[in-house]
């Protein structure tokens, strides 16, 4: 039985108030998340703040992007070992915006995978297709690519230390989710392109799906057979919210 996981992702968002609140008011309903580890990425220079806040408690926390680069000459970027410094658990590479926005590719994905594993740190790779690609029935093919970047720099038994999240673009950030159904065809095609090169490791890999989770959708998605949490966005910026959709793991 793979372990349920739920992750915030707070993007470019926070004040040092109010994240001290936030995550007061996850800690204070944590005891009723019964299933489901709890994880935060947050904005790198908050990572200090939220170690200490969470400092003995279930809660554990990451990064939302790391360099490839372990040091040197890389103005503005931040590495694996410095994260690793300051404890995080998690980094998430491959994020759409990350994507899209700063044109990361494939390649660059991978390395940052590997990055991030090199020094302990596990990866939540993200992968997902752009609306025109799902409606051009290339889902697949863009997810394929996607991973198998990463398998063939990494190595398939590399995934037993990271995490695959599914975010369909079009879903982030836009209030539509994708169906359970649909979302579900996706993560049993990641764990099926996994399983050619190694099935207890298919097995094993958490696959989150990302994508306007919220509080009243949280428990269809994750009740499919290979939806092991969410990677959440908008609705990880509110405690109760929050905390609802981890419960739904419960
Ligand atoms: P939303 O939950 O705001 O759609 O964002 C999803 C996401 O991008 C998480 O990484």
């Amino acid at each position: 039985m793979r372990q349920r996981f739920v992750a915030g992702n707070w993007k470019l968002n926070g004040t040092r108030q109010s994240i001290s609140t936030l995550l007061q008011g996850i800690l204070s309903g944590m005891q009723d998340v019964k299933n489901a580890e709890v994880a935060v990425c947050a904005p790198y220079i908050y990572i200090p703040l939220v170690a200490e806040s969470l400092k003995n408690s279930a809660i554990v926390y990451g990064a939302q992007n790391v360099s490839e680069y372990e040091s040197g000459a890389y103005t503005g970027e931040i590495s694996a070992p410095m994260l690793k410094e300051f404890d995080c658990k998690y980094a998430i590479v491959g994020h759409s915006e990350r994507r899209s926005i700063y044109n990361e590719t494939d390649q660059q994905v991978a390395a940052k995978f590997v990055a991030a594993q090199n020094f302990g740190i596990r990866p939540i790779l993200c992968v997902g297709e752009r609306l025109e690609e799902r409606e051009s029935n290339d889902t697949e093919n863009v997810v394929a690519r996607q991973l198998d970047a990463v398998i063939a720099k990494a190595g398939i038994e590399s995934f037993r230390e990271a995490v695959i999240a599914y975010e369909p673009v079009w879903a982030i950030g836009t209030g539509k989710t994708a169906s359970p159904e649909q979302a579900q065809e996706v993560h049993a095609f990641i764990r099926q392109r996994l399983a050619r090169k190694n099935p207890e490791v298919a097995n094993l890999v958490q696959i989150l799906y990302g994508g306007s989770v919220k509080p009243d959708n949280a428990r269809s998605l994750f009740a499919q057979a290979d939806i092991d949490g969410g990677l959440i966005g908008g609705a990880s910026l509110d405690a109760s919210g929050f905390l609802s959709i981890c419960c739904a793991a419960n």
